[in-house]
């Protein structure tokens, strides 16, 4: 099993494309799926100088409707009119930041009904070693600080409850591999539920983003402590998650933190 990240926050190559955004490509072995497209500037780019032919692509899973994850739909699909779309029912509500300064519409610009796009809101075998999640409970209140995102029912804003936030559960022989996007449903939560519903109670590693950037120091030191204690190989700092934090994985589990970029390779 292979996962290369495409699209993220970061390069210092200078031949890729950073963008705020993710997107990684699993490799399998016999599948290519990728997780997330980006904001759409970099991931054709990037995949281009990665000699990945977007036609060998065959599934996206989208981890939630936001720009910076969908954006790639619609450049992916001039290149591949064979792929198809795993994603949440409630990607599809308008959505919004809105704090005191903007209300900014950051929500899915493709209309998802254009490709062959199966929607399904609980769990999902994607290929026989890659779980998709759907919708994850919710259970540590304490992971969900955020107030700044709202979605759009009938007309009416209201807190984005991250229905649509899900992640891929990966099993590898050396226990769980966790793929987030952005881990709005809180990254122990998704953890946890990953153990949950494929019964593997070790954890392997992490890899996404954990948007932990503006959370407050007891969040952020409680989910350290947390993750050290279940002692996975790797913990990826990247997009989303945020230098002071992946600082805090730094002095927590060392070499174990690694700070991804454009073209960064996880093998397990
Ligand atoms: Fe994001
Ligand atoms: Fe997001």
């Amino acid at each position: 099993m292979k996962i290369t990240i495409i699209v993220d926050n970061y390069t210092t190559k200078r031949n890729f494309i950073a963008e705020h955004g993710f997107a990684a490509l699993i490799e399998t072995g016999q599948q290519k799926i990728l997780f997330d497209t980006g904001q759409g500037h970099a991931l054709l780019h990037n995949l281009k100088i990665k000699s990945i032919d977007p036609k060998n692509i065959e599934t996206i899973v989208l981890s939630h409707g936001h720009d910076d994850h969908t954006g790639g739909i619609k450049p992916f699909s001039k290149k591949n009119n064979q792929f198809e779309i795993f994603a949440h029912p409630a990607v599809l509500y308008p959505k919004y930041k809105i704090t005191k300064e903007l209300k900014k519409n950051i929500g899915l610009k493709t209309n998802l009904s254009e490709f062959n796009t199966k929607f399904y809101a609980g769990p999902v075998e994607i290929s026989p070693k890659v779980i998709y999640s759907g919708e994850v409970p919710k259970i540590n209140k304490w992971e969900l600080e955020e107030t700044i995102y709202y979605r759009e029912i009938n007309g009416k804003l209201e807190k984005d409850p991250f229905q649509d936030d899900v992640s891929l559960y990966i099993i590898a022989d050396k226990g769980l591999v966790v793929l987030t996007g952005c881990a709005h449903s809180g990254i122990i939560n998704i953890i946890n539920y990953g153990m949950e519903i494929t019964g593997i109670n070790k954890l392997h590693g992490i890899i996404g983003g954990m948007h932990l950037k503006n959370a407050s120091n007891k969040r952020i030191k409680k989910t350290v402590q947390l993750i050290a204690g279940m002692n996975p190989k790797f913990v990826t700092i990247s997009h989303c998650t945020g230098i002071l934090p992946g600082m805090e994985f730094v002095k927590k589990i060392g070499k174990r933190a690694i700070f991804t970029e454009v073209s960064s390779e996880f093998n397990f």
